[in-house]
């Protein structure tokens, strides 16, 4: 029966001849177990929860277009930029990172910029944020990150103590914090923000030569924050600001584009630039690698239903096309483990046949069975490999170009980079005074009242990176600097 049909059913297709009233012994007697409709009905409803993303769990999403609108071949053979003009469909989520799948929008937070392009040879997933830089370069401290930002193991409440005593121990993090404090700490919507992959890919060419990149989406709406009390106020009235916006933007045919484009270094660059171009705490800085133009992103559809499409999808940095690569970051090494791994957790081990995240190319692989297999399981086709069928031929002419890599194994430290401060320092030099002023006072008033030392190691860690950026942190908590320095 197709859905214009209006006839309940069960979920055999049954008849349901009641929905009003259980079946009962008599008009007062007691309840029947062979009212099937009533235990399907309830048995179905209590297992509708699914696990919420361990982070990210909030959030909204749309499809759309992406299209190519300069020439990069030079640097990839990825099939989606083959010619200026051509599209390719994508599915895109954006996020608030720490809050819970029902947590307001209008957080300070970083979001979540996860972009999958259905390509013709397999899915790409950029799996990114609207910051270029992370907290941290190793993915070990991930757990703990997000240990730090969630609730409190007694308390139950977020927790501003764990959450800065977490930051402040870890002086890489002040890039990061720098931005999340700044006034785009909290993105008036989602359409009103950037979005970068953050991690150094890298790109592959027809040649089989390797260059880094970096991807950068650049909204065509503009830049639109909130403030603290803005935030404050707009949560009071609605706790769903920017999936209101999102959707109801996409409903009255507003669609929202992001400009795509990408920093190149040439792989011999590697070891010429001063700073390691896979820490994920650093940018690239654009004038040594400038912005190319590389395409348009359009979100055009919203989807017919969330769960299906929004709550079901699964992004993974894994997932590339032929002509794009991975590179040493520590942390994109740790992330292609993490989310195949969350998501075979989440939502099974044949998440990848869920539409919204089923490539939309021929997919072969020798996988079979497991629950929730619902696609055919490959019909009688062999399982195995080799074998006398031909079934599945690898391919090498994909393979990527030789990396060289070095060095013994061993747990090096990162902190042989002590570079921590000339970031942050730079991103602090280039805001006017009423945006280091905004600074000043979203740290204060997103650390209140937590204990003195911390404070003081936050401003301890400001005042190395620009000492106009520790005395203003002081000046807003209302410490002595001189104690602070201490
Ligand atoms: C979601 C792990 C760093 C962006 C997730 C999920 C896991 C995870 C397990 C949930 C996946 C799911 O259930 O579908 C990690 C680990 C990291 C890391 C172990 C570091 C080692 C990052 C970084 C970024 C990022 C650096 C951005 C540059 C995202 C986004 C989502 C997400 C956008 C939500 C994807 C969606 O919309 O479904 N992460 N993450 N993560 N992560 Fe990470």
């Amino acid at each position: 029966m197709g859905d214009k049909d209006k006839k309940l059913t069960t979920n055999a297709g049954a008849p349901v001849v009641d929905n009003q009233n259980v079946m009962t012994a008599g008009p007062r007697g007691p309840q029947l177990l062979q009212d099937v409709w009533f235990l399907e009905k309830l048995g179905h409803f209590n297992r509708e929860v699914i696990p919420e993303r361990r982070m990210h769990a909030k959030g909204s999403g749309a499809f759309g277009t992406f299209t190519v609108t300069h020439n990069v071949t030079r640097y990839t053979r990825a099939k989606l930029f083959a010619q200026i003009g051509k599209t390719t469909e994508l599915f895109a989520r954006f996020t608030t990172v720490a809050g819970e799948r029902g947590a307001a929008d209008a957080e300070r937070d970083i979001r979540g910029f996860a972009v999958k392009f259905y390509t013709e040879e397999g899915n790409w997933d950029l799996v990114g944020n609207n910051t270029p830089v992370f907290f941290h370069r190793d993915p070990l401290k991930f757990p703990d990150l997000n240990h730090a930002v969630k609730r409190d193991p007694r308390t139950n409440m977020r927790s501003a103590k764990n959450m800065w005593d977490f930051w402040t121990s870890l002086p890489e993090a002040l890039h990061q914090i720098t931005i999340v404090m700044s006034e785009r700490g909290i993105p008036a919507t989602y359409r009103h923000m950037h979005g970068f992959g953050s991690h150094t890919f890298s790109f592959i060419n027809e040649q089989r030569e390797r260059h880094w990149v970096k991807f950068h989406f650049v909204s065509q709406q503009g830049i639109r924050n909130l403030t603290d009390a803005e935030a404050e106020a707009m949560i009071g009235k609605d706790r769903e600001s920017h999936q209101r916006d999102l959707f109801e933007s996409l409903e009255k045919g507003d669609f929202p584009k992001w400009a795509i484009k990408v920093q190149i270094m040439p792989e011999g660059d590697t070891r010429k630039v001063s700073y390691n171009p896979f820490d994920l705490t650093k940018v690239w800085p654009h004038k040594d690698y400038p912005l190319m133009d590389v395409g348009t992103m359009e979100l055009n559809r919203n989807p017919a239903n969330f769960f299906a499409d929004v709550e079901q999808s699964a992004f993974n940095p894994a997932n590339v096309p032929p002509g794009i690569g991975f590179s040493p970051d520590r942390m994109l090494q740790g992330r292609l483990f993490a989310y195949g791994d969350a998501q075979r957790y989440r939502l099974g081990v044949n998440h990848h046949l869920i539409p919204v995240n089923a490539p939309r190319c021929p997919a072969h692989s020798f996988h079979r069975d497991g629950a929730m297999r619902v696609d055919g399981n490959h019909g009688g086709t062999l399982s195995y490999e080799p074998n006398s069928g031909g079934e599945w031929l690898e391919q090498p002419e994909f393979r990527e170009p030789a990396l060289s890599l070095d060095g013994a194994a061993d747990h090096w430290s990162h902190r042989e980079d002590t570079d921590y401060y000339s970031q942050p320092a730079a991103l602090f030099r280039l805001m006017n005074s009423a945006q280091q002023t905004a600074l000043f006072g979203n740290t204060a008033r997103a650390m209140g009242n937590i204990p003195r030392e911390i404070k003081i190691r936050h401003i301890g860690n400001c005042y190395r990176a620009d000492p106009a950026y520790g005395e203003g942190v002081a000046k807003a908590l209302g410490i002595a600097l001189c104690e602070a320095l201490q």
